[in-house]
């Protein structure tokens, strides 16, 4: 892969599943792989998952990585064009990425949306920035509208406990006291589209629906209790309104999932990307459940980030 910033990138979801379980099952397979190699791991936002998950990745495909967060320590980036810069931006994007470039033979960037310009959000200015001016590969670490790591790590946690030929998988909203950015559940959409093994239904309440970029094939619906009905993985997630863009509306009926919901879905696993808040998204009783996957989704992310890595590694590797 030359980069990976959704699943368009990807060589196919089943390739990279493989890939990653495989290093799951040895993971200094490929001890060598990186030897000499260095990657960036930028964050303009906070982080445990993502952050450590790809460091250990790194670390085990003999790379060095290198965490900056910059959002807190770096200086103040320009991202506009032409713009005299008078304010309180330090240094340009276009001065800054070449030289994570020099420094670098990967990059990857968190940088998580305005969530009060839609389309400067959905444009994907800052990670698309990074690309243009860095030189070098670029991976998202969860950017403005997708976070494909973690999809990968739970399309990888659902090919481990899938039973059924093509599973139903119901990606479903939960309240939240917050705004919160649609990457996650927009990136487990386009990830379970683009599987042959899964056919997911999104239910969210009326004002809520994603992108229909990312949902179109899946069964939208404002109906959470039909949508649950013989469910093999519920996803539960927050997210802000992308219609009436980055609002928090109000909705009368009460989406978090609690056990009482699942009567329909006896088998159902539960999936959450974390952090999570307990009794206000996700019933606590179902996360210290046997049926949740949590843990099991976020120890998956250091093999996503591994299989990922990997296959960037080798592109770069083939052209020297
Ligand atoms: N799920 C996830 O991306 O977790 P972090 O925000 O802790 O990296």
């Amino acid at each position: 892969m030359k980069q990976f910033i959704s699943v368009a990138d990807a060589p196919g979801v089943d390739p990279l599943i493989e890939a990653a379980l495989a290093y799951k099952a040895d993971p200094l397979r490929d001890k060598e792989l990186g030897r000499g190699k260095r990657v960036g791991l930028l964050f303009f936002n906070a982080s445990l998952r993502t952050r450590i998950s790809t460091q250990v990745a790194a670390q085990q495909l003999g790379m060095e990585a290198i965490v900056f967060n910059t959002g807190t320590e770096g200086w103040a980036l320009e991202f506009a064009d032409e713009v005299v810069m008078n304010g309180h931006t330090v240094e340009h994007i276009k001065d800054a990425a070449p030289v994570l470039g020099a420094y670098f033979d990967i990059l990857c960037i968190r940088a998580f949306p305005s969530l009060s310009d839609k389309e400067k959000d959905y444009s994907e200015y800052i990670l698309q920035q990074f690309i243009r001016y860095a030189g070098i590969p670029v991976i998202s670490l969860e950017s403005a509208t997708l976070h494909p790591l973690q999809s990968l790590a739970d399309m990888i946690t659902i090919k481990e406990h899938i039973s059924p030929a093509r599973a139903k998988v119901v990606l479903t909203w939960a309240p939240h006291i917050k705004a919160t950015p649609q990457c996650v559940a927009n990136s487990f959409a386009q990830w379970a589209n683009a599987w042959d093994q899964v056919a997911l239904t999104v239910a969210c309440p009326e004002g809520y629906q994603l992108d229909e970029a990312f949902t179109a094939g899946a069964t939208v619906t404002t109906d959470q209790e039909a949508a649950l009905a013989n469910a093999d993985f519920i996803y539960v997630k927050n997210w802000s309104s992308y219609r009436e863009y980055g609002q928090v509306l109000p909705v009368a009926e009460d989406w978090m999932l609690t056990e009482e919901q699942l009567r329909q879905a006896p088998g159902a696993k539960i999936m959450h990307c974390l952090p999570v808040r307990r009794d206000l998204e996700l019933a606590a009783a179902l996360l210290d459940s046997d049926r949740s996957l949590v843990t099991k989704q976020a120890a998956n992310r250091v093999w996503s980030a591994q299989a990922v890595l990997a296959s960037v590694l080798n592109t770069i590797n083939s052209k020297t």
